[in-house]
């Protein structure tokens, strides 16, 4: 797919699709939840809708009627045996925090996924699932998937993490549900919290210890005998609100209002980040639904310059790490981005491919061990850049490729279906001719 420059700026209005991670945790509760968990404006990309085909695979009744999602749980354990193997798909929320669920039936199962879903690291699951007594391994005993679940009796444990992922956070809390006591994960840094908000919407027992220890942030889960399913709103997703929210700021001209977004501090980081670099950025009608924050953000084209973007502050930006990095080649000065070696295993290496396609458009970055260093001010040139088949690489070229001069070609653009199917579209909308 070809862009080219943006002259007079992007204007409008738009509400980007559902929380991913929002999304396949509704499905994923509410199917071991007791009753039906009403959906709306569920995720209809093709990471929610693994998550959906999964569960259906285990005999749970999933009506998907696009706006709306029932799910009719059957309880903790109410799941049968698939009678194949589980496609994850794209998705690694599927595939780790369905784990987390699968240790702890009473049948053995498969799961798997696309390519690059094997070759993502699930050893980061495998050990604590193990330490509480899972039977769960790699078939290829490469760390990766497939992975082999027969499900067993869980213990509670007390689990440090030496990554902050809210997926290896969720599978633990989800096994801990099934455990016969407490279980207390640690992480270096608070990641996303949507799994504890939701959990104890439908009635489990979860915290978040107050005290920062000096090995970060503890959440912890007591065994549940039962959860009930109930009404989840899903708030627009910011990790696709991102790519709006850095066009308008570096396209000159533009104005744009991004509705009902989820600003959970715990996913909101760029918010920060970005004002840190100068943005012009607004927050009205701040509400919230289901537990989860939600605002509509207002943003006008700004004047930016560099920043550092390390530590506590990188999970709850790790997947706008990307855009974040093609914007910092538009402000004047530094970017450094540190702490985020995290991003070499996510749906592509994103050190790599950004530091390479960017290079590819004339910017001057460096890659490092944990992150980037961008020299902001070149100009921008079009180039042909390949996604690598990670749609958050997709996005992030198209809307470089309207700042760019000349032609910029994404190859493999289609994979913006795993997260936002229309994103092109919405788009051109808000380009002014
Ligand atoms: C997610 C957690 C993050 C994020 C991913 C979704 C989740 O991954 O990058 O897109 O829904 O829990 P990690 O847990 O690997 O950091």
């Amino acid at each position: 797919m070809k862009f080219t420059k943006s002259g007079s700026g992007l204007r409008g209005e738009l509400a980007v699709p559902g929380d991913k991670s929002i999304s396949h945790r509704s499905v994923m509760f509410g199917s071991i939840a007791r009753g039906t968990t009403e959906i709306r404006n569920y995720l209809q990309g093709a990471d929610c809708l693994s998550t959906i085909s999964c569960f259906r695979s285990m005999g749970i009744e999933i009506e998907n009627k696009g706006s709306v999602v029932l799910v009719h749980g059957k309880g903790l354990h109410g799941l049968s045996r698939p009678a194949a193997v589980l496609d994850c798909g794209n998705s690694g929320t599927t595939t780790r925090l369905i784990s987390g669920i699968l240790a702890a039936q009473d049948f053995d199962v498969t799961l798997t996924g696309d390519a690059s879903i094997q070759k993502r690291p699930m050893k980061r699951i495998i050990e604590p699932l193990s330490l509480m007594g899972a039977d769960i391994a790699s078939v290829k005993g490469n760390g990766c998937a497939p992975l082999r679940i027969s499900g067993r009796p869980l213990h509670g444990i007390s689990y440090t993490s030496r990554v902050a992922s809210a997926q290896v956070k969720s599978a633990i809390l989800l096994a801990g549900l099934y455990a016969d006591g407490e279980t207390r994960v640690t992480e270096p840094y608070l990641s996303r919290n949507h799994s504890e908000i939701m959990l104890n919407y439908f009635g489990a027992d979860v915290r978040t210890e107050d005290s920062r220890t000096e090995n970060g942030v503890t959440a912890v889960i007591r065994p549940a005998s039962e959860l009930h399913g109930g009404l989840v709103e899903v708030p627009g997703d910011i990790s696709s609100a991102a790519f709006f929210l850095c066009a308008g700021l570096m396209i000159p001209g533009s104005e744009i209002l991004i509705r009902n977004t989820g600003v959970n501090p715990t996913r909101a980081g760029i918010l920060e980040v970005v004002r840190n670099m100068g943005a012009d950025i607004t927050l009205l009608n701040e509400t919230s639904g289901s537990g989860e924050p939600t605002a509509d953000i207002l943003v006008r084209s700004s004047s930016l310059h560099g920043t550092v973007i390390e530590g506590a502050i990188i999970p709850t930006l790790i997947d706008e790490l990307p855009m974040l990095a093609a914007m910092a080649c538009l402000a004047e000065g530094e970017t450094v981005i540190r702490d985020a070696a995290e991003l070499k295993v996510k749906e592509s290496n994103r050190i790599a491919v950004m530091t390479e396609n960017l290079t590819a458009m004339g910017a001057d970055v460096t890659e490092t061990e944990d992150g980037m260093i961008i020299r902001g001010g070149k100009p921008l040139h079009g180039a042909a850049v390949d996604s690598h088949s990670d749609h958050r690489i997709a996005m992030t070229f198209a809307v470089l490729g309207l700042c760019a001069d000349g032609e910029t070609e994404v190859a493999g653009a289609e994979c913006v279906n795993i997260s936002y199917p229309e994103f092109y579209q919405d788009l051109k909308k808000l380009i002014v001719h």
